[in-house]
């Protein structure tokens, strides 16, 4: 149900200034909410239906949210570092102001498909471990990766803390002895996220995860016409099916 909010809220919100700021230009007499110069900005008004515009400019109001983004190598996910840059940094100005978060995490050198949203429902549900949601990883591996690997991850490996993983399904796409050493080229599936999961689970079977790369999460698959490092916004359908999921 919609409900009402103060004015400057609504505008902060949508990048329109600092609420002293927003106080200032409301009293300029640039802002109408249904036709008429409004000068407070303290008012209550109802985001979703009345017509608010500024400096011309009709604001079409919405909560949340939900991005797609190339992750590149060197960011982290998480939404300040004090030391590197992060994936919040990353974003086009326009998002700022939503106040988005990475729905789990990728390690400093993973690349790939990262979920950022300020839908804190969405996000809970998507890194429930009773979920299970699926998350497909490429990955170079340093090591020759072999059948019995893909049957040791079917059943559960033991990580370095003791951990026994879930099931996984482990897709060898090359392996062997190549001109540059021995290497292997793998999709993994994994319904859980513990921490370095991938790098850890390869570690168990006594091999080296050298390239790393989400491609897929639940049903959202990484667009390949976005470049690393680009965000764009998740089509009604890729929300239509990520909500769908999260409620299955
Ligand atoms: N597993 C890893 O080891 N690293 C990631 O970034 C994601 C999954």
């Amino acid at each position: 149900m919609a409900a009402k909010q103060r004015l400057d809220k609504v505008l902060a919100h949508l990048g329109y200034g600092t609420r002293s700021e927003l106080k200032k230009l409301v009293k300029s007499g640039v802002v109408t909410v249904n036709d008429k110069v409004v000068k407070d900005s303290g008012l209550q008004v109802l985001p979703e239906t009345d017509r608010i515009v500024v400096a011309g400019e009709t604001i079409v109001y919405r909560e949340f949210v939900y991005l797609m983004m190339h992750k590149p190598q060197g960011v982290i996910s998480a939404t300040e570092d004090w030391k590197d840059r992060t994936v919040v940094d990353l974003l086009p100005s326009e998002y700022q102001p939503f106040d988005v978060f990475p729905v789990g995490r990728l390690d400093k050198d993973t690349e790939g498909l990262l979920l950022l949203t300020n839908d804190g429902k969405l996000a809970h549900n998507l890194l429930s471990p009773r979920k299970h949601v699926p998350k497909t990883y490429y990955a170079k591996i340093d090591g020759d990766v072999s059948e019995s690997d893909r049957i040791a991850f079917a059943e559960g490996v033991t990580l370095d803390d003791g951990y026994k993983t879930l099931p996984a399904e482990l897709k060898i796409i090359a392996s062997g002895n190549q001109v540059d050493g021995i290497y292997g080229e793998i999709e993994l599936t994994i319904v859980e996220g513990k921490f370095h999961q991938v790098k850890r689970m390869f570690e168990s079977v006594g091999k080296k995860v050298v390239y790393l790369k989400r491609i897929s999460m639940g049903p959202l698959v990484i667009d390949p016409a976005l470049p690393l490092g680009e965000t764009r916004e998740l089509t009604e359908q890729e929300l239509a099916e990520l909500k769908q999921h999260q409620n299955a």
